[in-house]
């Protein structure tokens, strides 16, 4: 292996360059290499200056996070750090990319920053749920101030170049040649014999809140987001505040003490499984580098209701030309006025320029002749959840839509190979299963249909890459693997309110395991006259949810669902509490005291046993996949890692053992436990285990 580390001479300054692709990850032989370099243009009497920067697309975008959970190796960080802050000659790094995490903090130990224009520098550490653990919470409000230090490290976001020098976090945005401008500028602090001020040694910055450190309780409460049980953000504000009192030295071996007790926590190790899974599940078996994807520079959409408006505003928003395509001229306006009502609500809150508005706008195209979409790239049909309806569009589309054009449906539960077989072009088929509010969740099931061409699904990855969402390639079944694990959950959640349990037990049970909300306050969200109306098709009952939309009770839009509503507020409504004892009654069943502790296993064991069918039936590829599915569209808590991450951390045995029990006790045939799950519960196995088999 080549040495990561080198260092080449332009006259008297060192040019020390970290060449570890892809990002340049601190991996041990990269801390030791900039050590040893280090000290060697330290201690060579020629060189006057030091220039630190990064080949290829970013300078260190953090520690080697692959390396946490393994023995530490010596030189940390910190020692990399500690060496740099004793230099005697000028220190510059030459940013570019993002340095980020321990890349930042390796900057803060030199005495210069310049950044290439388009850098983005930040300590994402929270979004792994840790902190920074090399200075950067000690160091960052000495270059910035804690106004500007605190919401950076926890909300993790990076800032850009050009508000990094504003804030002082950097002394230069470089334009050209990077490393030629570090060098130069390198030299003009040499000529100028500026002086060397170590990040370590100022104090500027936090002399007015060392004055009024009363302040630094005002900063924290407009920035500390509710945190529902993290304890990554309490240990960055109890690092940060160490800065009002506590001499650097002192402060940086406390924060150490926070960042090593955090990464061996469960929370950080979730949050890291999710960051892997993330990146995993977009490779998929047999889609290599070799398979193309096609080009897409324009997209048509079919249907502009509340998916189809949504899924076009994605494509507006990263400068796709999208055709919007409605039956009648009055359904296109009202989607048209929607799409814009959105966008006008971007312009109030600041995401998007007024000025930008009108050229948002202007790259829609609506209309109601279907031929419109015929030199569109790719074609999402996004109208209404029935079979017939979606083959006979397809049966159209076929003779439209330019050869080879993506032909996508996305469709939420319908088989994906009985709508390719109406074309003749089944391998140009492929479902994108968008999520509601479309334009907002991250979410993309891409739904490989049994002849969806490699090249086919592979533009369907990218694209949804493009439009910055996260997709996960699954299999075609009823549901998929989102919502086929969800049925199993709202299955569960209606037996426990027939059993002793109301709305709001079950709700909060939920929000405090970490959903954002619970399955009842999502069914007002969503309007329980939707699910109403299909079971009805379908002949199905489900005796609560319909009794309450029997009675007009649809949800937040009628004021009353399973709660009462008072704008958005929810609260429990003792009408509803007695409609759930008469339903026990009629269904004959008795009421009982149901603990939190069965709540949770009650709703999240069988989605558990669904995922491991699952994954036995190869509909998901990996376990993480099914982690990522459930965290980006149905928030699963990061901190706990998706529900098969999940499984792992309470024992597959224990849930096992759960799930023969509750299917003897209910007769329900669906809590016998998958062929999977049972045999890794045997093995003493886990899913993690099961990943990591696969992938050697
Ligand atoms: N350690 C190890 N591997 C990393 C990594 C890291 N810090 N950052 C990225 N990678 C890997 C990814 O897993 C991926 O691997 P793969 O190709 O095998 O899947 C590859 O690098 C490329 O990453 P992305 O696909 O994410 O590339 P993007 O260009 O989309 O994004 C990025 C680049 C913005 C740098 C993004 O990867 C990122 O956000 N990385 C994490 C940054 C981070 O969290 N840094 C802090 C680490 S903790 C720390 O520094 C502690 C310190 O305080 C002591």
């Amino acid at each position: 292996m080549t040495d990561p580390v080198s260092m080449r001479r332009d006259g008297n300054v060192a040019i020390i360059t970290i060449d570890n692709p892809p990002v340049n990850a601190l991996r041990h032989a990269v801390r030791k290499g900039i050590l040893d370099n280090v000290i060697a243009a330290r201690d060579d009497a020629s060189i006057e200056a030091i220039v630190l920067t990064g080949a290829g697309r970013t300078f260190v975008a953090g520690a080697d996070i692959t390396e946490f959970g393994k023995p530490p190796q010596s030189p940390h960080l910190i020692e990399v750090i500690a060496t740099l802050d004793d230099v005697k000659k000028p220190t510059i790094a030459a940013v570019h990319g993002t340095p980020l995490g321990g890349g930042l903090e390796l900057t803060m130990g030199c005495h210069f920053r310049v950044a290439a224009p388009g850098t983005r520098l930040g300590l994402p550490e929270i979004k792994l749920g840790l902190i920074p653990g090399a200075g950067g919470t000690q160091r960052l409000p000495r270059l910035v101030g804690i106004e500007k230090a605190l919401p950076m490290i926890l909300s993790g976001d990076p800032i850009s170049a050009k508000d990094a020098l504003a804030a002082g976090l950097v002394d230069d945005i470089i334009e050209g040649d990077l490393v030629a401008g570090a060098v130069k500028f390198a030299r003009s602090v040499l000529a100028a014999k500026r002086p060397l001020q170590r990040v370590k040694d100022r104090e500027d910055k936090l002399e007015d809140i060392r004055a009024n450190p009363a302040k630094f309780d005002e900063i924290v409460a407009q920035h500390a987001k509710k945190t529902r049980g993290l304890h990554a953000p309490a240990a960055a504000i109890e690092a940060i505040r160490l800065t009002l009192d506590t001499p650097i030295d002192e402060a940086q071996k406390k924060e150490r003490d926070l960042f090593l007790k955090l990464v061996v926590g469960e929370q950080s190790k979730s949050q890291r499984h999710i960051f892997f899974a993330e990146r995993e599940a977009g490779k998929v078996p047999g889609i290599g580098k070799d398979v193309a994807p096609r080009e897409i520079k324009k997209a048509a959409v079919i249907g502009a209701g509340t998916m189809g408006g949504g899924i076009a505003m994605n494509f507006a928003n990263v400068g796709i030309p999208v055709t919007i395509v409605e039956t009648s001229e009055d359904a296109l306006k009202r989607g048209m006025a929607t799409i814009e009502k959105n966008y006008q609500m971007s312009v109030q809150r600041g995401s998007l320029k007024a000025e930008d508005l009108s050229k948002r706008l202007a790259l829609f195209t609506p209309t109601t002749d279907l031929n419109a979409i015929k030199d569109a790239d790719i074609v999402i049909e996004a109208v209404f959840e029935n079979m017939p309806i979606k083959k006979e569009l397809f049966g159209r589309l076929e003779a439209i839509a330019k050869p080879g054009a993506v032909l996508a449906t996305n469709t939420s539960y319908l088989d994906v190979n009985e709508i390719a077989q109406v074309t003749h072009r089944i391998g140009d088929v492929v479902g994108m299963h968008f999520f509601s509010p479309a334009n907002v969740m991250k979410l993309l099931e891409i739904v490989r249909g049994k002849d969806t061409a490699p090249d086919v699904l592979a533009t369907a990855i990218v694209v949804g890459r493009a439009i910055k969402k996260v997709p996960v390639v699954v299999g075609v079944c009823h549901g998929f693997v989102g919502n086929r694990m969800l049925s199993a959950r709202s299955i569960e959640a209606e037996k426990l309110l027939l059993e002793g349990a109301l709305p709001q037990d079950v709700d909060g049970a939920l929000t405090e395991f970490g959903f954002p909300m619970g399955p009842f306050a999502m069914s007002d969200l969503a309007g329980i006259d939707v699910g109403w109306r299909s079971r009805k098709e379908r002949g199905v009952r489900n005796e609560i949810a319909d009794t309450l939309a029997e009675a007009g009770r649809f949800g937040q839009k009628t004021g009353k669902g399973f709660y009462l509503y008072e704008g958005r507020s929810a609260r429990p409504d003792p009408e509803v509490e007695k409609l759930i004892v008469d339903a026990s009654v009629r269904m004959g069943v008795k009421r009982r005291q149901v603990s939190k502790e069965e709540i949770i296993e009650r709703l999240i064991y069988p989605m558990v046993n669904e995922g491991a069918r699952i994954l036995d039936e190869g509909i998901a590829t990996r376990p993480g996949d099914i982690d990522v599915i459930w965290l980006y569209g149905y928030g699963f808590p990061a901190w706990r890692g998706g529900p098969m991450h999940w499984a792992d951390t309470v024992g597959l045995a224990k849930i096992r053992d759960r799930l023969k029990e509750l299917a003897k006790e209910t007769g329900d045939k669906r809590h016998e436990p998958a062929a999977l799950l049972n045999r890794l519960a045997d093995e003493g196995g886990t899913f993690a285990g099961l990943a990591t088999a696969k992938a050697a």
